[in-house]
């Protein structure tokens, strides 16, 4: 192996290790299957995010009124919020078969030409990832979605010609990440965009509560609380934090799930009370203490945890700015008086948000402003 292929191995390593992490709100590649047996088959069964509810369930009943397909649904929101799950719960509360394809996997025009021709009336077509579909297919899905038609190139130059397909009318549900990287066009071809909120603690409870039910997991209400709380917002983490949990309880005790057992589980994984990780709690120490709260640019941060700015500004910090342990400002990132509680410190004189520098510190909060490196 060269020094570069090790570095490269290493590099790839540490990735994975990150992609591990027990928060991490992204699933895992054999984590899906386990995810498929939890997931709610109907709209009823879903927990929390009633607007949606509300909202997808009229504009079906509406569709299955009038017979007709109903009108194409974009599910924006964080990963691990319900996306996947609600495109099936649409297909299955409509009676019609799923088709499952994925943006990255759309590579030409031609690869959606196939799909599309391959699909049967009121078929529902789940485009995941849709942000990253490719130009050429974006345009063609335009068309397809509009007029269930689409024109097909055959040849290349002035000799080409454009064959028009008829589509069987279809529902297209699309899910992004990063509804802000949808071309206008295309956004507003849906006519239903579902916004997935983070879950509210008491509705993550039920979420424990229902998953544990389905693994046969003995939990009591604490238990089931502690677990909750520390999930991030995200039922994918309360369910991957559950699994950890009850291999805990099994091997460690009677198998049942209480609030002391989740405790020092999540504390043997290190999970802490608001959620946070060793990474997240690492960068919150080093802002602290070693740079009194802060400002601090961000590749000094990275450096201080021994970590690449990359990870810090994409893993760390956005659950950190979410709960309001961390500001990022045109200064630099600043640690919030919440942020000092949480490490058990009190915010010292002269600190950012402390009673010294408040006048000051209140032009930091400045969200348009690019914040520095
Ligand atoms: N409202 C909910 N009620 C109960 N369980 C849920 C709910 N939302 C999500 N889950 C559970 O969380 C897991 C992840 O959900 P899902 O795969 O639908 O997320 P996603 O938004 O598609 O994530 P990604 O962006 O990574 O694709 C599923 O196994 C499902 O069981
Ligand atoms: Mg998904």
């Amino acid at each position: 192996m060269s020094g570069e292929d090790a570095l490269d191995a290493a590099e790839q390593a540490h990735l994975d290790d990150l992609a591990h992490r027990v928060v991490e709100a992204e699933a895992s590649g054999d984590e899906r299957a386990v995810e498929a047996a939890l997931r709610p088959r109907r709209l009823d069964e879903v927990v929390g995010q009633e607007r949606v509810r509300e909202q997808l369930a009229l504009v079906l009943a509406a569709a299955r009124g009038r017979e007709r397909t109903p009108d194409h649904v974009l599910l924006s929101g964080p990963p691990g919020l319900g996306k996947t799950t609600l495109a099936m719960i649409i297909a299955a509360e409509m009676g019609s078969p799923l088709r499952l394809t994925s943006g990255p996997a759309i590579t030409h025009a031609g690869d959606l030409a196939a799909i599309l021709s391959g699909m049967n009336e009121s078929d529902v077509l789940f485009v995941d990832e849709i942000h990253r579909m490719s130009r050429p297919a974006e345009e063609m899905l335009y068309m397809a979605m509009e007029d269930f038609r689409v024109d097909v190139v055959i040849g290349k130059g002035p000799g080409a010609t454009a064959i028009p397909l008829e589509i069987p009318p279809f529902t297209l549900v699309g899910a992004t990440t990063r509804a802000g990287l949808l071309p206008g066009p295309l956004r507003d071809r849906f006519g239903f965009t579902a916004h997935l909120e983070f879950y509210e603690p008491a509705e993550l409870d039920r979420i424990v509560a229902r998953s544990a039910a389905l693994m046969e997991v003995p939990v009591d209400a604490d238990g089931r609380a502690e677990i909750a709380s520390r999930s991030r917002g995200t039922p994918r983490i309360a369910n991957r934090l559950l699994r950890r949990v009850r291999d805990y309880a099994q091997v460690r005790s009677d198998g049942t799930v209480t609030r002391d057992i989740a405790h020092r589980a999540l504390d043997l994984y290190e999970v802490d009370a608001s959620g946070l990780d060793r990474l997240d709690r690492a960068v919150l120490d080093v802002l602290c203490r070693r740079f009194g709260g802060g400002p601090v640019g961000v590749s000094t941060l990275a450096v201080a945890v021994g970590e690449e700015r990359e990870t810090v500004e994409e893993v760390a910090e956005p659950f950190l700015v979410r709960i309001g342990f961390l500001a990022r400002t045109p200064r630099g990132r600043v640690a919030t008086p919440a942020a000092w509680s949480h490490l058990g410190l009190t915010v010292p004189a002269g600190a950012p948000f402390s009673d010294s520098a408040l006048p000051a510190e209140a032009t930091l909060f400045d969200e348009d402003a690019d914040p520095t490196g």
